[in-house]
């Protein structure tokens, strides 16, 4: 019998002896395709030499330094890539160890960055129904996954929640696309004035929607609405990159393709490509400045963040994502999203939506400050 608490408690699953490319053996050598990448994780495969070798460098040098004394060349370079690769003004970086970790980051410095500007009432988040954005306590608070949700109900916060952008399922017979964007924008609006914008932290949503509803991009102008929104009522926009950053919609951003800057970006899974755990949060000057130039820290903090293998395990990834993928598909008629390894040689695969493909014009967009802080 296991003594580990497993998913299913009465029955252990197949145990992973070894992994290469995109097959995972078990203990019997029975192959199983990972075709999914784990839950959307993998997006390199399994066994990328140059990942490993990155690794096993850095266990070499020093495996840990516990970050209220330390910093780190992979965790500093890391984070200077993550910074030049995004849009905007979203400079700064906070490294954790998962999508739920980082998403708990977000809600903390965005409630702190309002505490510092001395607006302690601003309490409330407004999310989505049909979203996910991890299982810790303040992440299913914003997530609406309801059997998610359901037995931990009495510990969660109270959080607005506004239709998901769904067309397949929420517009009308007969109601154009921009009629079904306008309408869901009145809601987000309505909400925004019922609870008092100046109670409201900010909106939670996933740029494209992942494990709640499958893969649903946004309406064309969806997010550039609610964008005019939280600056019209004074709304940070925290924007959810878990499952669908990280090259994965076809551009290293998913929100690249709807023409928004968010306040914060929450990133996890294909950011470490699963040869670490870790999850990142990026954030805009003018967040980490308030906190600088106020009390002068955050107030948070977890043991293994910034890890020195973790950070060098997603420096790899990145690297060989921006080389092998962004860089080879620039030009083709395929954006890819992901690369993996066949049976002989790296290949890249296209999972970006034909829609993302043709918004994105199949061309890597300009990385750096496209669109003016909004
Ligand atoms: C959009 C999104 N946010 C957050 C999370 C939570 O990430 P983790 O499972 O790494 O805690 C997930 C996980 O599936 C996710 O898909």
């Amino acid at each position: 019998m296991s003594h580990i608490i497993h998913r299913n408690l009465r029955r252990a699953p197949p145990v992973a002896a070894r992994a290469a490319g995109l097959t995972v053996y078990d203990n019997h050598g029975r192959a199983y395709l990972d075709a999914s990448g784990g839950a959307a994780v993998s997006s390199l495969g399994h066994g990328h030499p140059d990942v490993l070798a990155a690794m096993h460098a850095q266990i070499d040098r020093c495996a840990y330094a516990h970050t209220a004394f330390f910093t780190c060349d992979a965790a500093e370079e890391l984070a200077d890539r993550l910074a030049n690769d995004a849009p905007g003004d979203l400079d700064h970086v906070y490294l954790v160890s998962g999508g739920s970790e980082a998403m708990e980051t977000a809600l903390k410095l965005a409630r702190q960055y309002w505490l510092e500007a001395g607006q302690p009432q601003r309490a409330t988040f407004i999310a989505r129904r049909q979203s996910y954005h991890g299982n810790t306590l303040g992440a299913l608070a914003v997530g609406g996954n309801e059997w998610r949700r359901a037995p931990f109900a009495p510990l969660l916060i109270d959080v607005p929640r506004i239709d998901p952008c769904y067309e397949y399922r929420g517009r009308a017979d007969g109601q154009t696309t921009d009629d079904y964007t306008a309408a869901l924008l009145r809601q987000l609006e309505d909400t925004i004035l019922r609870t008092g914008p100046r109670n409201v932290i900010g909106f939670v949503a996933e740029t494209v929607v992942g494990a709640t509803a499958g893969a649903v991009p946004p309406t064309p102008g969806y997010f550039r609405g609610v964008r005019r929104l939280c600056d019209q009522y004074g709304l940070l926009l925290i924007l959810d990159e878990v499952m669908c950053g990280m090259g994965r919609c076809g551009t290293l951003y998913a929100f690249e393709q709807e023409g928004v800057l968010p306040d914060l970006v929450v990133l996890g899974k294909g950011l470490g490509a699963g040869y670490q755990p870790i999850g990142a949060v990026l954030a805009r000057a003018h967040i980490v400045g308030r906190l600088r130039d106020g009390s002068g820290a955050f107030q948070h903090g977890h043991t293994y963040m910034g890890h020195p293998v973790a950070a060098a395990a997603a420096l790899a990834v990145q690297k060989v994502i921006q080389r092998d993928t962004f860089a080879e598909h620039r030009t083709s008629a395929t954006c890819a999203a992901a690369a993996c390894w066949s049976a002989s040689n790296w290949c890249a695969t296209a999972s970006a939506s034909s829609r993302s493909r043709r918004r994105a014009g199949c061309t890597r967009p300009s990385r750096r400050k496209p669109w003016r802080a909004a």
